[in-house]
């Protein structure tokens, strides 16, 4: 598939190689080296100083149509009320402070409103149950969370095993229900607008969010980012999403997950472009009048929500206008190759994919605007990222096209994240022989695209959202009637990977239907819908190592079909 080279920001792929660094992109934001950087100011005052003050930056629709706007100076000043509000708390600078809240206005507000008065923004997804929240909240030892009253329910359950929240600010409080003597109400419409406010004077290496994501073992870890990460998510959104002035573009992710932040508030918005953001569950009807009635230009999304989309089939296609869609892009998981030639066929243009992680905070490689697409593969490195697949024991770049290694990146690039929040080791781990791992497994081929393997660890990738066997595992040894258990994904048509959990049971429980809905529920309230096992197969015993440990990876490759062979190699887990 090629498209016309001329008319990209990106042009030639094989120039930009050769001409592209960094710096360039500093200059075009006006950045010198040591100066101030701050994100909130980048999103939204030089935005205004640049004279788009009156620029819509944010059109939003709720789930009951309600429509709100927004222009840059509405951003400009929403923000800097926020930042005060925050600081008269007495919030300090590298304080993290949680964003709990659906994707209402409050939500992206608060972000940049946090990052110009120098805190640390966690963003954490608002279907999270109580002990999701409270591990993350525990871990980063955050000082006060912003969240809606629908949501105080599960906040104030865990509120009183957390030591460190001091501040629960709710955002909507309409005065229809009281609040709890220790919850602070903001309400945006109401507060005195704060035309001035000094931004914090963060530089390069200021830490901004902190992302929450799921690894094998342990508890989920926060990948710590830094202002400087603006350089990159910038000149990506400019090459890669290839926004333009006149772009109204809509990226489908929430702000809970890194996609939602670094393309759904960062990038576009330093690039000073109008964003759409639809408060919505999925339904495809929905989506199409949403494109059709903001005329969306670039679309963002994920394959599970392409895969969705292509179940629904050309009818609710053909209800709508959808011409003004010009670019589309997809991230999370694997995009497969058919989704890509069905929406050339559904909408006359395909899908570009790009594969990045909320450590890399962006884009790695990608498909370009002129770029020939080969449906299926991931693309090519972003000029500036190095990019290879290393042995999978030695760690050494090979050297044949199309053998399987895992995909490495040379450090070094702005986004890349700097620490995992209070865990130092399992940070360097990620980094041998000078490369970056990024524990997925994939192959180049001779032209030096890149083709998705799978992942190199546990991990469940469900929809593009990434979740922890441990996390689950631990979670459901906290009910009453599970014995032992070991969680693994499951092939899905549409989802990729579903959660399946194999559950030993305590004597004294018997297995039955009714005991698995009550397993899969406490799952949801405690940890999320995603994290909530889609089947459960009771078995007598777990099989175990012969040190005791549960072969996970037994039960995963017997469920993908894979061959088991010899056991030994499935131990190490
Ligand atoms: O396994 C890869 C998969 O998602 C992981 C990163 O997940 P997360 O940190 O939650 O960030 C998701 C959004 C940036 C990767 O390690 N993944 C991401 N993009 C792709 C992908 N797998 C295949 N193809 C992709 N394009």
């Amino acid at each position: 598939m090629e498209e016309d080279q001329g008319m990209s920001n990106m042009g030639s792929y094989e120039e930009k190689i050769e001409q592209f660094s960094w710096e360039q992109a500093e200059q075009e934001l006006g950045y010198q080296k040591d100066a101030m950087i701050n994100i909130g100011y980048y999103c939204s005052d030089r935005i205004c100083e640049t004279g788009r003050a009156a620029k819509l930056a944010l059109i939003w629709e709720g789930y009951s149509g309600e429509i709100k706007q927004y222009t840059f100076n509405d951003l400009r000043i929403h923000t800097n009320t926020i930042a005060r509000f925050l600081q008269n708390l007495g919030i300090q600078a590298g304080d993290r402070i949680c964003l709990f809240m659906d994707k209402i206005p409050e939500l992206y507000f608060g972000f940049l409103g946090i990052l110009k008065m120098g805190g640390i923004a966690q963003p954490l997804f608002s279907a999270f149950g109580g002990e999701s929240l409270l591990t993350r909240l525990e871990d980063a030892q955050t000082i006060a969370i912003m969240t809606q009253k629908k949501h105080l329910g599960k906040v104030r359950k865990i509120l009183p095993d957390i030591a460190f929240l001091k501040y629960v600010i709710v955002v909507d409080d309409d005065g229809s229900k009281p609040l709890q003597e220790s919850e602070i109400s903001f309400n945006l419409e109401k507060e005195n607008p704060v035309e001035n406010f000094e931004t914090f004077p963060t530089t390069a290496e200021t830490p901004s969010v902190l992302h929450y994501t799921s690894g094998t073992t342990g508890k989920p870890k926060g990948a710590q980012h830094v202002h400087y990460s603006l350089i990159a998510q910038y000149i990506t959104s400019k090459f890669v999403l290839d926004l333009n002035n006149d772009d109204i573009y809509w990226c489908t992710a929430d702000p809970g997950w890194v996609t939602g932040t670094s393309y759904g508030i960062i990038g576009p918005w330093a690039n000073g472009i109008t964003q759409c953001v639809l408060d919505a569950g999925f339904k495809a009807e929905t989506w199409y009048k949403f494109i059709q009635d903001h005329k969306v230009t670039v679309w963002y999304s994920a394959p599970t929500a392409i895969r969705s989309l292509m179940k629904e089939g050309l009818e609710p296609i053909q209800k709508y206008n959808l011409t003004s869609l010009r670019h589309l892009c997809s991230v999370g998981e694997p995009l497969n190759a058919e989704a890509v030639i069905w929406s050339e066929a559904a909408y006359g243009l395909p899908f570009y994919d790009t594969f990045w992680q909320t450590e890399t905070g962006s884009m790695m490689i990608c498909n370009y605007p002129g770029m020939k697409i080969k449906p299926g593969s991931m693309g090519k490195p972003f000029p500036g990222i190095t990019a290879t697949v290393v042995d999978l024991k030695s760690h050494e770049p090979l050297q044949k096209p199309g053998v399987v290694g895992l995909i490495a990146i040379k450090p070094g690039w702005p986004s890349m994240f700097r620490n995992y929040w209070n865990n130092e080791a399992t940070y360097k781990s990620k980094f041998i022989k000078g490369w970056y791992i990024c524990g997925d497994r994939a192959s180049i081929d001779e032209d030096g695209y890149f083709w998705f393997v799978g992942r190199d660890d546990d991990v469940i990738n469900t929809g593009g959202h990434l979740v922890g066997p441990f996390e689950i595992e631990s979670a459901l040894l906290e009910h009453e009637a599970v014995a032992e258990s070991a969680v693994v994904g499951k092939p899905d048509p549409v989802n990729m990977e579903v959660v399946k959990a194999f559950i030993a049971l305590k004597p004294g429980f018997e297995a039955s239907d009714m005991i698995k809905l009550q397993i899969m529920n406490f799952i949801r309230k405690r940890l999320s819908p995603l994290a909530m096992p889609q089947e459960i197969e009771f078995l007598d015993a777990l099989p175990k190592t012969r040190s005791g440990k549960i072969m996970r990876r037994l039960l995963r490759a017997k469920e993908w079909g894979e061959e088991i062979g010899d056991t030994s190699t499935l131990e190490n887990d």
